[in-house]
């Protein structure tokens, strides 16, 4: 292994950029040298590719978003596509790619190493929708906007005694819903998984009002969707005025928390450990703060489990 290349695919997350740093680094420490590619699979068809160096990667640890931009590309799902893609990593000498992104970006890369290439994944999405790992690069931070966000909106739900209704982000995953309402208090969380029964949700704000609360929050991931028609039928059926707000892309910037970017300086590490020790087709994650790693194809078929605890311990503690 001389030489590696990294980009980051599909939706950018906060803690993008600390993984480039970490991934940049030690590379270089350990004698190789980095190139970035940029705007993901698009920019590496275009040859879009630049060598890397300490200074490449200088204040970068704490912005959001990702310097190397990122790209969606249809056509990488082609066969014709990624042999061209492997063909120009190979006119650059690019023995080693580190992709970092979510399950899609993951499966564009395990079949560019049936090409030869070695490939090393790391999970960059606020969504956490990735079953093999406890936490993807952004979630954390992205859970830290909604709260900021939630905060805001509790100031003026109490003042008006109205009823929030806040959206969040997260594709089919509900975890940014479901994390966000147990930290910022939600009094009901609405989550693709478990969906939702419109009576319940109303009973917990009619009690709610009973016992004196004086505003009530509900969380409801995008997968579910349909904030607004959700508050017209919830004023309708108890009578409190409510309001909904879609928070949308601003979960996906920022500076990344303290987790993300420790998170994403290890991971960064080990993805360059791994191509050092000529692994190929895997992808990096976490138990807690340990990082593992894992065969591809077998992380990609892992089956999303939902955190039904996590889920009965915010509706216990929400009223
Ligand atoms: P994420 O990586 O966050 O899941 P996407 O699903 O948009 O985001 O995928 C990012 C990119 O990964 C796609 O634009 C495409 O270039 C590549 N990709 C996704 N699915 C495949 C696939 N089945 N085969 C090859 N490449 C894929
Ligand atoms: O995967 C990250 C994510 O922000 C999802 O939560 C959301 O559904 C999607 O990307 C939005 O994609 P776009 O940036 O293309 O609108």
């Amino acid at each position: 292994m001389k030489t590696i290349a990294i980009l980051t695919s599909g939706g950018d997350a906060p803690g993008m950029n600390a993984a480039i740093r970490a991934v940049v680094r030690a590379g270089l420490d350990k004698g190789l040298k980095v190139m970035g590619i940029q705007r993901g699979y698009s920019g590496l068809l275009n040859g879009e590719i630049f060598e890397m160096n300490r200074n490449s990667v200088s204040d970068i640890i704490q912005r959001g978003g990702t310097i190397l931009k990122t790209a969606r590309c249809t056509e990488f799902k082609k066969e014709e596509v990624r042999k061209k893609a492997a063909q120009i990593l190979k006119v650059y000498g690019i023995d080693g790619l580190v992709v970092i992104g979510g399950d899609g970006s993951f499966t564009g890369a395990r079949l560019l190493s049936d090409l030869g290439v070695k490939t090393i994944g790391i999970p960059g999405t606020i969504d956490n929708d990735l079953p093999y790992t406890e936490f993807t690069l952004g979630f954390d931070t992205a859970l830290n906007t909604v709260l900021d966000a939630i905060n805001k909106l509790r100031d003026t739900s109490t003042s008006h005694e109205r009823i929030s209704i806040v959206e969040v982000m997260g594709r089919n995953c509900g975890d940014i819903a479901l994390y966000a309402g147990l930290a910022g208090g939600a009094e009901s969380i609405i989550v693709p998984e478990k969906g939702y029964n419109l009576d319940d949700i109303c009973r917990v704000i009619l009690d709610g009002k009973q016992k004196g609360k004086l505003h009530n929050l509900i969380l409801v991931a995008e997968g579910v969707g349909g904030a607004n028609d959700l508050a017209e039928k919830i004023e309708e059926i108890t009578g409190i005025e409510t309001r909904a707000t879609i928070l949308g892309h601003i979960q996906r910037g920022g500076s990344p928390s303290a987790f993300d970017r420790i998170l994403a300086s290890k991971m960064g590490a080990r993805a360059v450990e791994l191509l050092v020790e000529g692994k190929t087709a895997r992808v990096i994650g976490c138990n807690g703060m340990n990082i593992i790693d894992l065969d591809t194809t077998e992380a990609l078929a892992m089956p999303r489990k939902f955190d039904e605890k996590t889920y009965e311990i915010a509706k216990s503690l929400s009223y």
